[in-house]
């Protein structure tokens, strides 16, 4: 082509830094994005939204009635985090993050958890350096489900019911990734049950996990209860290649996983749509920490890191792999790390350093587009 304007490729992202230290860690891993921006042949336009706890406590909702219409028109979603101690955390989650997934069936929740040298384990490093797994999270259904209610209420004798749904499609289909996963990695599925205390839904799961098992003949699974397989985690980490298992499993199992690689600030997600027809949405694994909330001293590693699967999600390889070397080179170096990883840095020198890295990587860098959407929210 000979114009070059039209030669690069142009994607459009909502950004909703959300609450607490999601504003935080959004703006350092927007920092990464723009600087990446350009540098490899492409551009982003980037719709900034206004929604979470503020919004609740102004306007009574998390985010606006048309939020998910409005969200469909994008190839993808950033997202910082979501919780503040006068919202219940059944409303903002419940209200904003779980309609997301579920409206743009984001069934499965892809989470990465790899050592990366420089960074302190709270194991011994035998045990810790060479872990690199996948946790592959179903997240549409399961036991986050909002199926169910009080009985009798209040009295002494109230029953609460909180009803698990798992249905044959969304046990297999996230199961199929796993495996697809595997084939381009180590081979090896491990399969989260608890057949024994949940004598339902798990042999029910484990069934479909099983059948789709039968489909890829060269990789090996392996069902564990999650009880051990929490137990594993910790003892012999590097065991683990890809890890299957259900909502509320797969998110217990990765937190595991992300502390034992160094903390929960490292923890990125990715929230995929494999299908396409839908934005996914990408976000770090920890909450709004407010305890921390405020002070500058955010890790934005888990979200930088999950711009890096934003990146390749949209295709954007190369600048993918530059911003995933950018983090190991900082975090290798032990130039610039929070002090949950047991150094002083700032989020704001972590986000330089990182910054820098990439500099070094690409050529000319070209503005970003950033429409505000502060006064439509
Ligand atoms: P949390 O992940 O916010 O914090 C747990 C602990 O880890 C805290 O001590 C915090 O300071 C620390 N931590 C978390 N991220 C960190 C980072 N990037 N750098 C350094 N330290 C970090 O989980 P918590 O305390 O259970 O929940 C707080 C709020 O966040 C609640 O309202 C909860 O509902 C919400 N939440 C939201 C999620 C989301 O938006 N996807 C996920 C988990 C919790
Ligand atoms: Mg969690």
């Amino acid at each position: 082509m000979t114009d070059e304007r039209s030669a690069r490729r142009l994607h459009r992202v909502a950004v909703i830094p959300g609450d607490g230290i999601g504003v935080e860690t959004t703006e350092a891993a927007l920092a990464v994005l723009t600087a990446a921006t350009g540098r490899w042949g492409f551009e982003l336009e980037l719709e900034r939204f206004p929604w979470g706890c503020d919004h609740y406590v102004a306007k009574g909702r998390m985010m606006p009635a048309d939020a998910l219409d409005r969200l469909d028109r994008f190839e993808a979603i950033m997202l910082g985090a979501i919780g503040r101690s006068d919202v219940p955390d059944a409303v903002s989650i419940w209200e904003l993050i779980m309609p997301i997934r579920r409206r743009f069936d984001q069934f499965v929740n892809v989470r990465p958890i790899r050592r990366i040298g420089g960074v302190r384990s709270p194991l011994a490093d035998r045990l810790a350096a060479a872990v690199d797994l996948v946790v592959v999270r179903e997240n549409t259904e399961g036991e986050y489900s909002d199926i169910g209610g009080v009985l009798r209420q209040p009295s002494d004798d109230e029953v609460c019911l909180q009803v698990a749904g798992f249905s044959r499609t969304g046990c297999e289909r996230v199961a199929r990734y796993a495996f697809r996963l595997a084939t381009e990695r180590r081979g090896r599925v491990v399969s989260a049950t608890k057949s024994n205390g949940l004598p339902h839904s798990m042999p029910f799961w484990d069934a479909a996990v099983r059948a789709v098992a039968a489909e890829f003949p060269a990789v090996e699974l392996r069902s564990v209860h999650v009880d051990a397989l929490a137990a594993a985690f910790v003892l012999e980490p590097a065991e683990f290649d890809v890890v299957v298992a259900s909502n509320l499993f797969g998110d217990i199992l990765s937190e595991i996983g992300a502390a034992v690689v160094g903390g929960i600030g490292l923890g990125s997600s990715a929230n995929l749509d494999p299908t396409g027809r839908h934005p996914s949405m990408f976000e770090p694994i920890h909450g709004s920490a407010p305890d921390i909330a405020g002070r500058g001293v955010a890790n934005p590693i888990g979200q930088i890191w999950s711009v890096a699967m934003m990146l390749r999600h949209l295709g954007e390889v190369d600048a993918a792999d530059a911003v995933m070397a950018s983090v190991e080179a900082v975090l290798r170096s032990g130039e610039a790390l929070t002090p949950d990883l047991g150094g002083s840095a700032r989020t704001a020198e972590v986000t330089a350093a990182v910054v820098e890295r990439l500099a070094l990587k690409g050529a000319a860098a070209a503005p970003v587009e950033m429409v505000a959407a502060g006064g439509r929210g």
